[in-house]
């Protein structure tokens, strides 16, 4: 028996032919955080997608998708609709795509719940205004009968998560959750999500492309490039000392809140489109520590020996120790 919530084993997806996601394996531990970044289009959404049996009929898929041991890839419609919101819910950037325009939102989450959980319109309803009132809507019992487009953006987010929470869900799948925020309700978001988990003991995981937001939020990350894990551990490991040279390209990306006011350095290039990805290492052609051998032989995920895994054949030497410590580490 694993001790893991939801186990991801060789992970493949393919569009038309096309293979965008390589063979992704993950591990979720219940209760855990786990960070996803990397750069848009590095599959992180898709793997998600695809785990719950959301993507389009056009898209193959292998592997194994594995929840408290059990296998739930290419399971029936009805075991993953009860794995879906009751299990694993999912929350995305755009709220309007699981928030219906045309009902009034607390009926969606009272329906959510009564699916979820069984319970009679009463209950139902009580337990709707506990979520509303769980995630911040002021005044809950007057706003339940109001339309999403009586809510700000910021409250549609809060909402979705109310509808996420519905089921009573042991994993939280956040994708991009804030991206479309402005700042200040970007950080009220966050602060959500931390305290939700704290009180409800829900594993998260965390897609973003902010790396201040991972590192308040997670404690594990796993760094996505095109299609693959190129590097995984801890929070403390990758912000202090990133060994993949992508990783640290994203570090090297962020601007810093403490110490000299140093230029950002962009990554050079783009990431390489699934249907041309280059031999070798597929970060190769835009790698500064690139050797002759990376754009021959991809490197696999390797565990190494401080307990991380690496996806490299020339990492950044371990000594070599990130010039500026990130400010946003002091959130950890
Ligand atoms: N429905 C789809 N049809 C075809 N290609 C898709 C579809 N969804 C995603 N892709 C492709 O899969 C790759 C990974 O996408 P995605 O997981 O959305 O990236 P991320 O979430 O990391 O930004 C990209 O190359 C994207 O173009
Ligand atoms: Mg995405």
């Amino acid at each position: 028996m694993s001790s893991n919530l939801v186990e991801l084993r060789n992970l493949k997806v393919a569009f038309d032919g096309v293979e965008v996601l390589h063979g992704i394996d993950l591990e979720v531990k219940p209760g855990e955080a786990l960070g996803l970044v990397g750069e848009s289009g590095c599959g992180k959404s898709v793997t998600w997608l695809a785990a719950l049996g959301l993507l389009p009929a056009k898209a193959t898929i292998s592997g194994s998708v594995r929840l408290d041991d059990r296998e739930i890839r290419g399971g029936s419609r009805s075991v993953l609709e009860n794995v879906r919101g009751g299990r694993i819910a999912m929350i995305f950037q755009d709220p309007s795509s699981s928030l219906n325009p045309v009902l009034k939102v607390g009926r969606q989450i009272s329906e959510a719940v009564a699916l979820h959980r069984g319970m009679a319109a009463g209950a139902a309803k009580s337990e709707a205004l506990r979520l509303m009132d769980l995630v911040g809507i002021p005044d809950a019992r007057r706003r339940f009968d109001l339309y999403p487009h009586e809510f700000s953006g910021g409250q549609c987010q809060r909402l979705m998560i109310a509808m996420a929470l519905a089921g009573q869900p042991d994993l939280l799948i956040a994708d991009e959750p804030t991206t479309a925020l402005d700042a200040t309700i970007q950080a009220q978001i966050l602060e959500l999500l931390i305290r939700l988990r704290a009180e409800t003991g829900m594993a998260t995981v965390f897609i973003s492309h902010d790396l201040g937001a991972v590192s308040q939020i997670c404690e594990r990350v796993c760094v996505m490039y095109a299609g693959r894990i190129v590097e995984q551990g801890s929070i403390e490991q990758l912000f202090s000392e990133p060994r993949h040279p992508y990783a640290r390209g994203l570090f090297d990306a962020i601007p810093r809140i403490d110490g000299p006011r140093n230029r950002l350095i962009p990554i050079p290039g783009t990431v390489p489109n699934p249907k041309h990805l280059p031999a070798g290492c597929s970060f190769a052609p835009r790698c500064m520590r690139a050797e002759e051998g990376c754009s021959h032989e991809r490197p696999a995920l390797e565990a190494i020996a401080d307990g991380r895994a690496l996806a490299c054949f020339n990492p950044v030497p371990a000594s070599q120790a990130m010039p500026v410590k990130a400010k946003i580490l002091e959130g950890v």
